[in-house]
């Protein structure tokens, strides 16, 4: 392991770059920064989730290797962010990816993630999934509540010096691979497309009592919100409820969908139980 000295900072340089609507992809980011931190290693976190951020050009060469941290939209990373990395060139620069989920489908988001990286000539090292309380628990479903938690964060420290171990070359491992998923791309595209849709609406406001601070327009990572409308735009909106969370005035909501809770934990044969004992995993 990397010693600890702050009079002889370490060059190596690591690029931390993250998505995160609602703060649970950026909690285990920060989480993952200290343990790095701590091991004396450079770290540049770099937020992607507004619009105009992942429209920067990204100076990838400053930096020895690259951790990225999506949430899970949909069985893979949302749809902006695989995107985004489609006009990266890694070089050959060792890179981890991580996500964070509500406790449901996440499987074939590391088999898609790593082929996607390869693709771009990164040389992914390591993957890691991360509890997340659930988005949709803003408008009625009950998964992972209270997640991360602590077990969580420890799992972030653990996957940052694996993975650092691996960066450095002390553990010359790669990652192994993933079974091919069931669902190819295409359909998983399709199913994207329509399968929140059905039961959720797009953020909108219904009362006059708004500062209009511009907030949800400005933050919006589709520039999908019209802020003086008060409504999202179907065409663009991802509905990660990001103009929702960070609302001052509370104004913006979705519709309930508590009453399709029972059927969604039918459909993944689980409980709310075994959803919020689910532990954080780490793929090397
Ligand atoms: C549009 C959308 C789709 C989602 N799809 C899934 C999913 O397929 N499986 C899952 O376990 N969680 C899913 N989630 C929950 C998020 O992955 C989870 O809450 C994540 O931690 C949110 O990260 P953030 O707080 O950094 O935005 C979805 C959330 C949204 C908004």
């Amino acid at each position: 392991m990397l010693a600890l000295d702050k009079r002889n900072p370490s060059p190596f340089k690591i690029a931390l770059i993250y998505f995160s609507a609602t703060g649970n992809t950026k909690k285990i980011a920060d989480t993952i920064e200290s343990g790095l931190e701590n091991q004396n290693i450079s770290v540049t976190k770099i937020d992607i989730t507004s619009y105009e951020s992942r429209k920067k050009q990204l100076p990838l060469s400053q930096y020895d290797a690259v951790i990225f941290g999506f949430p899970i939209y949909s069985l893979r990373a949302p749809r902006v962010c695989r995107q985004w990395l489609e006009q990266l060139d890694g070089n050959g620069k060792k890179c981890s990816v991580f996500f964070t989920f509500g406790g449901f489908g996440k499987d074939p988001a590391h088999y898609y993630m790593k082929e996607l990286l390869e693709k771009r000539c990164f040389t992914p090292v390591s993957t890691a999934e991360f509890l997340g309380v659930h988005t949709f628990n803003r408008c009625g479903w009950q998964a992972a509540e209270g997640r991360p938690n602590q077990s969580d964060f420890e799992a972030a420290e653990e996957y940052a010096q694996k993975t650092l171990r691996r960066f450095t070359g002390e553990d010359p491992n790669v990652i192994s691979t993933f079974d091919k998923p069931m669902y190819s791309s295409e359909q998983l595209d399709m199913a994207e497309k329509f399968r929140f849709q059905l039961i959720t609406q797009l953020p909108s406001r219904e009362t006059l009592s708004c500062s209009m601070c511009m907030l949800c327009e400005k933050l919006c990572p589709t520039n999908a919100m019209d802020a003086e409308k008060g409504i999202a735009d179907p065409a663009f909106c991802i509905a990660c409820f990001r103009c929702m969370a960070n609302c001052p005035d509370g104004v913006l909501h979705t519709n309930d969908i508590s009453d399709t809770w029972d059927n969604k934990l039918k459909m993944h044969t689980t409980t709310k139980e075994e959803i919020n004992q689910m532990e954080s995993k780490i793929y090397l």
